[in-house]
Order: C-alpha cells, then sequence, then structure tokens
C-alpha cells in the first residue's frame, strides 16, 4: 500500500528512472542542507588536498561515512554527490543484497584505489556479512575462513583503501560495533519550505514544465513534508492534471485542485496519515497505544507506520512517543475536526526516538 502513496517517500522503480534526470550531481547543485554539506565537503577538500600532496599516510581517501534520516532526503544522491565531488567511482549496493560474506568479498575486490563503495540500507546488513566488514573498514583486507575444524584456517584478501557509504533510515537498528567504525556520522533534517521551493523550481525547469507560478511552487513545497522525494512526486501529479484540465497551466487553483484529487491536505497530510492518526484517536481514545496494536488494526505493517508514517507526524508536533505508546496531541486532533479529551502527555515520557 505504502508504494502507491501520492506522498510515500519511498520510492518506486519507475520513479527510480525518472528522479536520476532531477538528481543534483554536485554540492553545489544540493538544495539545503547547508550544515551538512559545509562539513562534507571541507573532509572532501582535505582529502583533495592531501592526495595532491602524496601524502599517503594522512588518508587519501575519505573516512567512511554514515547518512541517516528518513526516506526521500537525498541519502543515495549525496552518497554520489561526494563520489563524484571525491573524483572516484561509486559501486552502489544495499545491505539485503549482501546475503553472504562472498557477496561482499566479491564487492570489495571490485573496487579501486579511493572508490566509493555505497551500501544502501545498511542496516539490513546479515550479522554474518558485518563481521566480513570490520576489517575491511578498518585495515583493507578481507579474512576468509577455509574448511572448518581442525583444518580451519584463515586467509587474508587485501582490498584498496575505498570510503563506504552507508545510508540508512534506522540509525538505531544498526549495531555499535559497525556503528563505530565510521569516522563521519551524519544526519539529514527535513528540509525547509525554501529549500523545497527551490527543489521544485529546479524540477519544473529540468522537466520542461514552463514558468510556474509562485504561489504553486509554493503550495507545493508547503505539502511535500519536508520531503524532496515527495516534492518531485506532487509536482508530477500537478504537471498530469494541469495538462489535461488547465492547457498545461500550472497556477495555485491547478495545485489545490490537483491535490485535493489525491487527497493531500494542506500540511500534505493523505488518507494513510489521517487513517493512523483517527485510528489512535477514536480506537484507542487518543492514546497512549503500542504501535503494533495499531498497525494491526490498520493492517497495515508497523515497519511502514514506523518509518514512513511516524516521522513527519512527530515532526509537525502531531504524535508524542512516550514509553507506553503513541499518543495524539491537540493539534492533530484539531486537525482533525475531532474532539479529543487529551490526557496531559507527562513530558519525562515524551521522547522522540
Ligand atoms: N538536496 C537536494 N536537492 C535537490 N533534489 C534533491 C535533494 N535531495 C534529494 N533530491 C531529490 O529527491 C529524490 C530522492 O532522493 P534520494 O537520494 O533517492 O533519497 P534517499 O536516498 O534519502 O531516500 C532524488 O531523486 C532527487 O531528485
Ligand atoms: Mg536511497
Amino acid at each position: 500500500m505504502a508504494a502507491e502513496r501520492l506522498i510515500s517517500p519511498t520510492e518506486t522503480p519507475e520513479e527510480s528512472r525518472v528522479n536520476w534526470a532531477l538528481r543534483p550531481e554536485s554540492f553545489d547543485e544540493y538544495v539545503g542542507q547547508g550544515e551538512l554539506i559545509e562539513r562534507l565537503s571541507i573532509s572532501v577538500q582535505a582529502v583533495a588536498e592531501r592526495k595532491a600532496a602524496g601524502d599517503a599516510i594522512g588518508g587519501a581517501h575519505l573516512e567512511h561515512l554514515l547518512l541517516h534520516g528518513p526516506p526521500g532526503l537525498g541519502k543515495t544522491t549525496l552518497a554520489h554527490v561526494v563520489a563524484r565531488e571525491l573524483g572516484t567511482r561509486v559501486h552502489t549496493t544495499s545491505g539485503p543484497a549482501l546475503g553472504k560474506g562472498t557477496d561482499l568479498v566479491s564487492a570489495l575486490t571490485r573496487l579501486g584505489p579511493g572508490d566509493v563503495l555505497f551500501i544502501d540500507e545498511i542496516h539490513r546488513l546479515p550479522a554474518p556479512v558485518e563481521e566480513f566488514i570490520y576489517p575491511a573498514m578498518e585495515d583493507f583486507r578481507i579474512d576468509v575462513c577455509l574448511d572448518s575444524g581442525l583444518n580451519a584456517r584463515t586467509v587474508q584478501i587485501k582490498c584498496e583503501p575505498f570510503t563506504l557509504i552507508g545510508a540508512t533510515t534506522r540509525a538505531g537498528l544498526l549495531s555499535a560495533p559497525l556503528r563505530s567504525r565510521f569516522g563521519l556520522v551524519h544526519h539529514l533534517r527535513y528540509y525547509e519550505v525554501d529549500d523545497l521551493f527551490s527543489i521544485v523550481e529546479r524540477s519544473a525547469g529540468l522537466m520542461g514544465i514552463g514558468p510556474a507560478d509562485d504561489n504553486a511552487v509554493e503550495i507545493i513545497a508547503k505539502r511535500s513534508r519536508g520531503t524532496p522525494r515527495i516534492a518531485n512526486r506532487l509536482l508530477r501529479r500537478v504537471r498530469d492534471y494541469a495538462q489535461v484540465k488547465a492547457n498545461g497551466q500550472i497556477s495555485a487553483l491547478v495545485v489545490e485542485d490537483a491535490l485535493a484529487l489525491e487527497g493531500v491536505d494542506h500540511l500534505g497530510l493523505d488518507e494513510l496519515d489521517r487513517t493512523y492518526l483517527r485510528i489512535i484517536a477514536t480506537t484507542y481514545k487518543g492514546g497512549p497505544v503500542g504501535l503494533e496494536t495499531v498497525a494491526a488494526t490498520m493492517n497495515e505493517d508497523s515497519g511502514t507506520l514506523e518509518d514512513v508514517v511516524e516521522p513527519y507526524l512527530l515532526q509537525i508536533g502531531f504524535l508524542a512517543r512516550t514509553r507506553r505508546g503513541r499518543a495524539l496531541t491537540a493539534a492533530a486532533a484539531d486537525h482533525l475536526g475531532i474532539r479529543l479529551e487529551i490526557k496531559p502527555i507527562v513530558t519525562s515520557e515524551a521522547s522522540l526516538f
């Protein structure tokens, strides 16, 4: 279900193709995340200078980098940008694709000096593969165990110095030893409306959409839940609607109509968000209620709710996560137009994570 949501931050295969064209390629083109980009560009420049000075000991490769944050905020994009800024190649794989140790060995032995190995969804790396990755990250070697029992022996395979870039939506699921091996750990934040405005304008240009009305662009930016992937998706729906219904003219009114038709409200919430909120509000009297219980009532996967529904609701202060479960806030009840006897949330109990 989540894949079909208009405001789902998860990428569909079709989108992955289209989005490629919209991806920024350099730090300059990357909109927003200013602090993160500044810190990263310093690291990248330092590496470039050491490389130019022939300083192999100081490290002519970037330290391993972990990018975490909600889906659709530009982690994959940034991994490619970093590789490009480093002037190296990027090899892409993902946690679930590395099923066994040998998958990792073949990925690592293919790397050239200073290359980037991008592992998406690194929290889904199987535990046995993780064991292999530690010595690779630390000493650029892989210890392969041959035979077993009395004949067991370990063979060392060297690989080139490389940079591992890991991306995850769930940094909390990463084991402490794995996490501690990343020299650079950065969190991506939801984007400000201004940044999303620039992203929508830029994408409209790349998609060959004529001059878009500023008010129209702003409405799309405001309803994108701080997420560039959603901004681009809303823009495509609006473009289709405008083409069929309004001679291709994208005005504020056309955007309103197109998004109303898709069930996206003025905060960017869709039917799935509203169902989630309404179930907590009515069935569970505003909570607190456990996530698994809500998921079962909705017949939804709890992981999906945790990854794609809850982060934004937490961000806009509609939801509180307490030790006893999820609870709605007065703002959420207002938005739903429901009167709720909100039990005061004990602040010491409330936590974002
Ligand atoms: N900083 C940004 N500036 C412009 N566009 C962006 C930015 N970050 C992401 N995007 C757009 O959003 C889409 C989703 O980004 P992606 O890197 O796939 O997110 P993630 O890997 O975090 O899920 C990309 O195709 C790109 O077009
Ligand atoms: Mg990604």
